[in-house]
C-alpha cells in the first residue's frame, strides 16, 4: 500500500485546483525515475501502461515493476492505470493484473485506429464501468479523437470534443474522468511552428465549456508532451534525425489546468530524454558497454523532466495531503452514488 484508486488522486487535485501528470512506463528505469522524482518533490503518482507496453514487457514483468513501486514507496499515493484500452478484454486483463484504474478509449474501435460511433462509445464505456466500479476501479473514457497516428493509437483524423455531448456521455457511462480532444496529438510531431503564447494554440473554450456543464468531471489532456527543444537538439547533435517539431508548451498546459484539466498525459518527453542521453553517452564514451552506464544517466534525465512536470502542473507537495483510500472504500463510494443517482 498505498495503491490508490485514480479517482481519489483526481478528486484531491480538483479540490486544490492542480493537475497531476500521467507518465507512461515500459521498463524499470522509467518507473524508478517517476518514483524518485515523486519522492523528491512529494507528488502523488499516476503510472500508466499502454497495451503496447504490456505486450512489450510480456505483462508480468511490467506488472511486477509497477508493483515494486507500490512496495518500495509505501507512503506515496500511486494509481496504476491502463492507457488507451480499446477493448473490454484488455480492461479486464489490466484489472486482473492489479491496476487501480483503466482507460476505455471508446473513441476508437479495437484496432486503435478506426473512429467508433458515439453510441457505440457510450455502450462499450458503460460496460467497462459496469464491471470496474463494483471493484472500486476508476474508469477514464474518451470523447472526440486526437490527431496524430504515432504510438499505434489514433485514426490520424482529429475530431475535437463536442461539449454538448459530454453531459449525456458522462451521465450514461458514469466515467470518472474524460479524455478530451482540444488540438493536441500523440507523439513528437505536434506543431510545425513554435507555438505563440499570444495566439490560441488549443481549444481552451472547449475545456471551459465542459467545466461549466460538468464541474465534477475530471478532464484529461492526452498528447501533452512539451517536446523540449534542447532534447531534440541533443539527439540531432549526436547522430539523430528528428525534424523540426514543437510540443505543447507548459504555459498551454497550465491554462488547461486552470480551466479544469486534472490529468496530463506525458510519454514522448521521457522517450526523448532517454534517447538524447543514450546518444550522448555513446558519443562521449565509445568504450562504454555496460548498460548501466547509459541507462543510469537516462534515468536521471527522465527524473529531471518528471520533477519539472510535477512542479509545473502543481501536484508537487501534495502526496501527503490525504489518507489514501482503498479499492474497498471506493466500492462503497460507487454503491452509494449509484443509489443516489437512482433515487
Ligand atoms: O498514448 C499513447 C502512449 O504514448 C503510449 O504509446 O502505445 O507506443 O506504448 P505506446
Ligand atoms: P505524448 O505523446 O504527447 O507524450 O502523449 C502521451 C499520451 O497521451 C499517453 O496517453
Ligand atoms: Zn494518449
Amino acid at each position: 500500500m498505498p495503491l490508490v484508486p485514480m479517482r481519489q488522486i483526481l478528486d484531491e487535485a480538483a479540490k486544490k485546483g492542480y493537475g497531476v501528470p500521467h507518465f507512461n512506463v515500459n521498463n524499470m528505469e522509467q518507473a524508478q525515475a517517476i518514483m524518485r522524482g515523486a519522492e523528491e518533490v512529494e507528488s502523488p503518482v499516476i503510472m500508466a501502461a499502454s497495451k503496447g507496453a504490456l505486450k512489450y514487457s510480456d505483462m508480468l514483468f511490467l506488472r511486477n515493476i509497477m508493483g515494486a513501486c507500490v512496495e518500495r514507496y509505501p507512503k506515496i499515493p500511486i494509481a496504476l492505470h491502463l492507457d488507451h484500452g480499446t477493448s473490454i478484454d484488455i480492461c479486464k486483463t489490466a484489472i486482473d493484473l492489479g491496476f487501480s484504474s483503466v482507460m476505455m478509449d471508446g473513441s476508437l474501435e479495437e484496432d486503435g485506429k478506426t473512429p467508433r460511433s458515439y453510441d457505440d462509445n457510450i455502450a462499450v464505456t458503460r460496460e467497462v464501468v459496469n464491471f470496474a466500479h463494483p471493484l472500486g476501479i476508476t474508469v477514464e473514457g474518451e470523447l472526440g479523437c486526437l490527431g496524430g497516428i504515432e504510438d499505434d493509437i489514433g485514426s490520424g483524423e482529429e475530431k475535437l470534443t463536442n461539449p454538448d455531448q459530454v453531459k449525456e456521455f458522462v451521465e450514461k457511462t458514469k466515467v470518472d474522468a474524460l479524455a478530451v480532444s482540444i488540438g493536441t496529438s500523440h507523439g513528437a510531431y505536434k506543431f510545425k511552428i513554435q507555438p505563440d503564447p499570444d495566439k490560441n494554440l488549443l481549444a481552451m473554450d472547449i475545456i471551459r465549456r465542459i467545466h461549466e456543464l460538468c464541474p465534477n468531471l475530471h478532464m484529461v489532456m492526452h498528447g501533452s508532451s512539451s517536446v523540449p527543444q534542447e532534447l531534440i537538439a541533443q539527439i540531432n547533435q549526436y547522430g539523430g534525425n528528428i525534424k523540426e517539431t514543437y510540443g505543447v508548451p507548459l504555459w498551454a498546459i497550465k491554462e488547461g489546468i486552470d480551466a479544469g484539466v486534472r490529468k496530463v498525459n506525458v510519454d514522448t518527453d521521457l522517450r526523448l530524454a532517454v534517447t538524447a542521453t543514450v546518444r550522448k553517452v555513446f558519443h562521449d564514451s565509445p568504450e562504454a558497454f555496460d548498460p548501466r552506464k547509459y541507462l543510469g544517466p537516462a534515468r536521471d534525465a527522465m527524473k529531471t523532466i518528471i520533477i519539472e512536470r510535477y512542479n509545473t502542473f502543481g501536484s508537487a507537495g501534495h502526496a501527503y495531503d490525504y489518507e489514501p483510500k482503498t479499492l474497498e472504500d471506493m466500492k462503497i463510494f460507487y454503491e452509494e452514488s449509484e443509489l443516489k443517482s437512482s433515487e
